[in-house]
C-alpha cells in the first residue's frame, strides 16, 4: 500500500491547491481571530476598567443624542413654519440626529448598558434650549447649534483617542483587535463627522450673527460640558 499525496492528486486532475486550504484544515491563530471577528465574538474580552469606560461611552453619547434630538426638534417646531428655507436645513439635521439616537439605542439594549438616570432632564432641558434660542432669533438657533457640535465633536475626538489608545489589541491582529470595539469607533467617528457638518451649517445659516453671541454660546457650551460630565456617571 501506498499513500497518495493530496496535492500530486490535485495536480494530476488539475486542481491547484490553494495555500488557504492548509489554514481551512488546521487554523491558524490569525484564521481563528478572523473568524471570531467575521463572526462578531469579542476576540479578547475588555478589562473590568476597559469595560467600565465602554459602559460610559454608550450611555453618555445615547443621552447626547437623545438631547440633539430634542434640540432640533425643539429648533424645527419654532422655525419650520415661518422660515421655509431652514426648513429643509433643520430637516436633514434633525433626522441625523435621529439616526445616531437610534444606533446608541441598539447599541445600549446590545450590550445591556442602562441608561442616564436623569433621561427626562435631558429631553426637557434640550427641547427648551432648541426652542429658546429658535425663539429669540434663528440666528441664535444656529449659534446653539454652534456651540453643541463644538462641544459634541471635541467629545466624540476624546473618546476615539481613548479608544484607539487604549483599547485596539494590535498585538493579535494589526489594525483589527476587538470587534465591539472596531464597531463604536467607526460608529463614533461617522457621527463626529456628521456633528461637524452641522457645526459648517450652523456657521452657513449666520450664527455669527446671533445677538448675543459670545454670551449664547459660551453659557451653551458650558451646559453642555456639564450635561457630559453628569450624563457618564449618573
Ligand atoms: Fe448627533
Ligand atoms: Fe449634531
Amino acid at each position: 500500500m501506498f499513500r497518495v499525496n493530496k496535492r500530486v492528486l490535485q495536480a494530476a486532475s488539475g486542481v491547484v491547491a490553494s495555500p488557504l486550504d492548509a489554514i481551512t484544515t488546521h487554523p491558524t491563530k490569525k484564521q481563528e481571530i478572523l473568524n471570531m471577528l467575521k463572526n462578531h465574538q469579542p476576540v479578547k474580552p475588555l478589562t473590568k476598567d476597559q469595560r467600565a469606560y465602554f459602559n460610559r461611552v454608550i450611555r453618555v453619547d445615547q443621552a447626547g443624542e437623545l438631547g440633539a434630538n430634542y434640540i432640533y426638534a425643539g429648533q424645527f417646531f419654532i422655525l419650520a413654519n415661518k422660515y421655509p428655507h431652514l426648513k429643509l436645513v433643520l430637516q436633514h439635521m434633525w433626522d441625523q440626529e435621529i439616526h445616531h439616537h437610534s444606533t446608541f439605542n441598539k447599541l445600549q439594549l446590545k450590550h445591556g448598558v442602562r441608561p442616564s438616570m436623569i433621561t427626562p432632564i435631558w429631553t426637557l432641558g434640550a427641547f427648551a434650549m432648541g426652542a429658546g434660542t429658535a425663539f429669540i432669533s434663528p440666528q441664535a438657533a444656529m449659534a446653539c447649534t454652534e456651540a453643541v457640535e463644538t462641544v459634541i465633536g471635541g467629545h466624540y475626538n476624546d473618546q476615539l483617542r481613548v479608544l484607539n489608545n487604549f483599547f485596539k489589541d494590535k498585538e493579535l491582529i494589526k489594525g483589527e483587535g476587538n470587534y465591539e470595539i472596531n464597531e463604536i469607533i467607526e460608529t463614533i467617528k461617522q457621527f463626529r463627522d456628521d456633528e461637524l457638518e452641522h457645526l459648517d451649517t450652523a456657521i452657513k445659516y449666520d450664527s455669527k450673527q446671533a445677538v448675543p453671541y459670545m454670551i449664547l454660546t459660551e453659557t451653551i457650551k458650558m451646559i453642555c460640558r456639564v450635561a457630559i460630565f453628569a450624563a457618564e456617571r449618573v
